[in-house]
Parts: C-alpha cells; sequence; structure tokens
C-alpha cells in the first residue's frame, strides 16, 4: 500500500469513529500530505469511498498528475463546485479542518452547505504527520545533509568585520546553489548584543570582537525542511561566553539522553532546561526546547513544559535550549533528531563545540 493510500485509510477510520461521511480538507499542508497536490489553491473532499481535489483552472492539469488516486473538478467562479459534489456524493455530516477555517470561511460554508451538518475537527491529519515514513525521514535528512554543507562553506566568510546580511544572503545562495528548493524559513543572523534575540532578523551590523554570533537556518527538499543553530564566538573569548555556551549545550545533551520511544516529550524539555535552571539562568530561557520539523519547520510534537505527547519512532524534532541575556548577547544550539526504536539519532553534522573565530 502507498503511504498516501495509508492516510487515506487513517482519515476515513477517523472519519468512522466521529460518525462522518465527508472531510474537508483546507490546509494546504495537510491536502498535499494526503494527495501530493503541491498546489495553493484548492481543497480536498474525502468520502469513505471516493476522494476529490477541487481546484481552478490554473491547477487542473497539475492536479491530474500528482494526484492520481483522486477525482479532480475544476472550480470556477459561476458555479458552487463544493456544493455539488457533496449533494452527489450524499454527504450529511461534514468535517472540517476548524484551525484552518477562519470565521468568515466557516459562516460561507455554513451558508452554501445549509442542508448539512458541519462538524469542526481539529489535528486528524496534522496527528498522522507527527510520525514520519523511512521515505519522509531521507528527504528531511537530504535537506539538513544540504544545510550543513552549505554552513561548512559559508564558515570562511564569517569573520570580524562580515555583515549579518551579507552572510545570511550567501548561506541562502550556496543552500540554493547546493539544491535546496528554498529556505526553511528567513534566516537568523544575530551578532553582539544583538545575539539576545531569539528570532532577530539579520541587519547591516558587522561581527565585531568579542560578540556571539549565532546562525539559525533551514533548507527545504521535495517540500520537507530542516532546522539548526549554531553559535560561535568571534575573536576575544572571555569566562562569561564560555560558561553560557557550556551551559547550552550541557543543556542540549541532556536533553538528548532523554529522547527515546516512550518518552513524555515534556520531560525532553524538562530534562535540558533543569540545567539550564540549576545554573542560575532559567529566567534567560524563555522558549519549548524543541518542536517537530517536517513539512512545516514548526509542527507536531511541541517538545514544551505543556506537551503531553508520548514520543514514537519516526518522530523528528529539534533539541534547541538557548541562554538570551539582554545586554549581553545569547547562544542557541539546534541539532534536528530523528526518534529511533531505541533512541534517537542525530541528522545534524555541524560541529557543536564551542568555536572561537580568530578575529
Ligand atoms: N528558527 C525557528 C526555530 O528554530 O524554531
Ligand atoms: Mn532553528
Ligand atoms: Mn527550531
Amino acid at each position: 500500500m502507498s503511504s498516501l493510500s495509508s492516510r487515506l485509510e487513517a482519515i476515513r477510520a477517523k472519519m468512522g469513529d466521529e460518525q462522518v461521511d465527508g472531510f474537508l480538507v483546507t490546509s494546504m499542508t495537510n491536502w498535499r500530505y494526503v494527495s501530493g497536490f503541491t498546489g495553493d489553491a484548492g481543497c480536498l473532499l474525502v468520502t469513505h469511498d471516493k476522494a476529490f481535489l477541487l481546484t481552478d483552472s490554473r491547477y487542473v492539469e497539475q492536479a491530474e498528475k500528482q494526484c492520481p488516486g483522486f477525482s479532480v473538478k475544476k472550480t470556477t467562479h459561476d458555479e458552487d463546485v463544493l456544493k455539488d459534489v457533496v449533494r452527489k456524493e450524499g454527504v450529511k455530516r461534514l468535517a472540517f479542518e476548524k484551525r484552518h477555517t477562519s470565521y468568515e470561511e466557516w459562516e460561507k460554508l455554513r451558508d452554501r452547505l445549509s442542508d448539512v451538518e458541519l462538524k469542526g475537527i481539529t489535528g486528524w491529519v496534522e496527528n498522522l504527520r507527527m510520525v514520519k515514513t523511512p521515505e519522509e525521514i531521507e528527504l528531511i535528512a537530504r535537506a539538513q545533509e544540504i544545510a550543513d554543507d552549505a554552513f561548512a562553506l559559508l564558515f570562511q566568510s564569517i569573520r570580524k568585520g562580515a555583515r549579518e546580511e551579507d552572510l545570511a544572503l550567501e548561506l541562502e545562495f550556496t543552500m540554493r546553489k547546493m539544491g535546496a528548493e528554498s529556505v526553511s524559513f528567513p534566516i537568523i543572523v544575530v551578532s553582539g548584543e544583538r545575539s539576545s534575540l531569539p528570532h532577530g532578523t539579520p541587519t547591516g551590523k558587522t561581527l565585531a570582537d568579542g560578540d556571539f554570533v549565532t546562525f539559525d537556518f533551514g533548507a527545504t527538499y521535495q517540500g520537507y525542511h530542516s532546522d539548526e543553530t549554531r553559535t560561535f564566538v568571534i575573536g576575544h573569548l572571555d569566562k562569561k561566553h564560555e560558561e553560557v555556551y557550556g551551559i547550552v549545550l550541557e543543556a542540549q545533551e541532556a536533553a538528548l539522553r532523554a529522547v527515546k520511544p516512550g518518552v513524555l516529550a515534556r520531560d525532553v524539555d524538562l530534562a535540558g532546561r533543569k540545567v539550564i535552571e540549576d545554573a542560575g539562568y532559567g529566567e534567560y530561557f524563555g522558549h519549548g526546547i524543541g518542536h517537530g520539523v517536517g513539512l512545516e519547520i514548526h509542527e507536531g510534537p511541541s517538545v514544551s513544559v505543556k506537551s503531553e505527547t508520548v514520543l514514537e519512532p519516526g518522530m523528528v524534532i529539534t533539541i534547541e535550549p538557548g541562554i538570551y541575556i539582554p545586554g549581553f548577547g545569547g547562544v542557541r544550539v539546534e541539532e534536528l533528531v530523528v526518534v529511533t526504536d531505541d533512541g534517537m539519532r542525530v541528522l545534524t553534522q555541524s560541529p557543536k563545540e564551542l568555536t572561537v573565530i580568530k578575529a
């Protein structure tokens, strides 16, 4: 059975549990996962025995090629194709993705399908997406490899006087040249005091003696993302750099050791967070320690103090503790790992010991 047909099967099992006879998929990422369609306009309608892909004239030919198991219906301005299909297939109870339906869209749906009972559901496809197939893991590993290789090349440009923006641009260009479809998200390069901004954007600031410089970046490959962070010191290393970097690395190692099947994602966060708190820097680490990565840069499972998800083999998550001290700077080190039958495998290849780049 192909992974696409097993995805449809899993969705139909959910439809059975919830006693609905149709499921409307309105998230682009979710419809890609379920059907293979990479266009950015349309929706899927899944019934117990059929699957439809509704899209406009720009994408009909593409959809027919990409989604052989789906009946492609062309939408137009003057016809209500969804309503017609819903009627023809006898759908009386229709599940829809409430996280991916605006209030306005829901109002329109309610008016158009006035004789259909609408049932808002959450997470049917996202929960399937959390556990990756070996093929998906290969694509994520390839995206990560491109990012690591590009970063190794960029390394020679990281020196005192280099501009944050130029480094970001060069890294993006190099990843694209090496086969990335795009960046996973706008690249973060922050240096000096600006490195305390966990998601700061690169500026014209130049790297200076005594700066921390943090790079957070990733590539996409066939729709799948990678995610990695490295922090270096430029020129002069002082005791505080060493202390803060050492604590972040120790926190990361503690969290990595906790990653295995059967463990609550929350406990992975706590294992890393404890190291930072015990060292007296707890107030400088405000975000969760990680997140799932796949067709989206941030997806399930969340690896944070509140996450109730139990880790399973095939989940791909980041482990990315950080300490961010306003007025001083910050450090984050982020690895991408896959949960395996007996623990985890790190996909990130770049070295992560404290590196001082001679000014
Ligand atoms: N830059 C996004 C992240 O690391 O989560
Ligand atoms: Mn990142
Ligand atoms: Mn991340």
